[in-house]
């Protein structure tokens, strides 16, 4: 067992219900095992800062329901610079943080890397309503922001219905439309447009006005964020326009935006969050870093960061010159095979809404 005195807590880029879960586990497990835990308020620039505070068994009670994240977070530029990153490890050495357990996306394991690589272990947990994280099948908070984007659509289907209305709902993901997707299937939307699938509108449209004459008075369109017209607008306003003048079906547009980060994580995001903060201790005290916490098949697993990342870019089309280089030829069949997989598993999810929606 790796002899650890201090583990170090941060939560950095935007927050996620279940954030607060994976502190209180990251630091009961911690504490259980003898090893002391600190806060690091407000994320890398709270390290920077030299924000720390002691975390206690007590200090976490009752944070497991609680949406956002009692550390705080933010998006730090400092960090990126070497200035930054050296300030930060001062911090550490002054405080005798020995590992760091980093909650996050891809920003926050670009942050851990740099960390082990300048000699504080680190660890990932991925936190991200977006489920964008290629590595692994889930994130924490997903579930919870579906969940709560589905309750505020369910009661726009209550209202569209009396009305004989179209709503169209575009929702957070940055480029990735998992949350667009899984809740229009959920709430048995008309269509759902996603960055990933280009979205045949005038199919879409002619859905429309062929279920009003077969008697159907109410209708939900759920649209991505990352959606653009050519021009660069987001594309939801424009679809509810449009869909009101040529369906003749009256359209309303709603964005819920940030509302659904926040609010009571789900269960299963109470889970995956307990578990994978418990694990990431366990592979500390184990002497294991620079690794990301993962959910493969139901099976909570550790990835390596940089594999993680570069997947991730496999899987995005953002591969830079190098990027490969020292990976072995299986490690990016692997990659590439994952991204695959990852494509697919999006397409059959829209084929089945598609399917549905008639
Ligand atoms: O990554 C989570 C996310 O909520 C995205 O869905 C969204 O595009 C972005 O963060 C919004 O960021 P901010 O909170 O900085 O406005």
């Amino acid at each position: 067992m790796a002899k650890f005195r201090k583990i170090g807590i941060l939560t950095s880029g935007g927050d996620a219900p279940g954030m607060n879960a994976a502190i209180r586990a990251v630091a009961r497990k911690a504490l259980d095992e003898g090893v002391e835990v600190v806060g690091i308020v407000g994320g890398y620039s709270g390290l920077i800062q030299d924000n720390i505070v002691p975390l206690s068994p007590r200090s976490v009670s009752n944070i497991i329901s609680r949406g956002g994240t009692m550390l705080y977070s933010n998006r730090c530029h400092e960090f990126k610079t070497e200035e930054g990153m050296q300030r930060a490890i001062e911090v550490c050495r002054k405080h005798e943080i020995d590992a760091i357990v980093a909650m996050g996306g891809d920003g926050t394991f670009r942050g851990a890397t740099d960390l082990t690589n300048r000699g504080i272990p680190t660890v990932g947990i991925p936190c991200t309503i977006d489920n964008d994280i290629t590595a692994t099948d889930y994130t924490i908070g997903f579930d919870s922001a579906m969940n709560t984007a589905l309750k505020m659509i369910d009661c726009l289907r209550d209202t569209c219905e009396s009305h004989a209305r179209c709503n169209v709902v575009e929702l957070m993901g940055r480029d990735c439309g998992q949350i667009a997707l899984y809740t229009a299937m959920a709430s048995g939307a008309v269509a759902a447009v996603i960055p990933e699938i280009p979205f045949d509108e005038g199919k879409a449209l002619a859905r429309i006005q062929r279920l009003v004459k077969s008697g159907k008075r109410s209708f939900l369109v759920i649209v991505s964020e990352g959606v653009l017209t050519e021009d660069g607008q987001k594309y939801g306003e424009l679809l509810t326009k449009r869909i009101s003048e040529q369906t003749g079906v009256e359209s309303k547009f709603a964005r819920f935006a940030h509302v659904v980060r926040g609010g009571q994580p789900t269960l299963r995001d109470r889970y995956t969050a307990t578990a994978m903060g418990v694990r990431a201790v366990e592979l500390l005290l184990q002497g294991k870093s620079n690794v990301v916490m993962c959910e493969l098949d139901g099976k909570i697993v550790d990835v390596d960061i940089n594999y993680a990342l570069i997947a991730d870019r496999t899987y995005k089309n953002k591969l830079k010159p190098g990027d490969l280089d020292s990976f072995t030829k299986e490690q990016i069949a692997s990659m590439q095979a994952l991204a695959e997989q990852r494509k697919q598993e999006l397409a059959s999810l829209y084929k089945m809404v598609v399917e549905t929606s008639k």
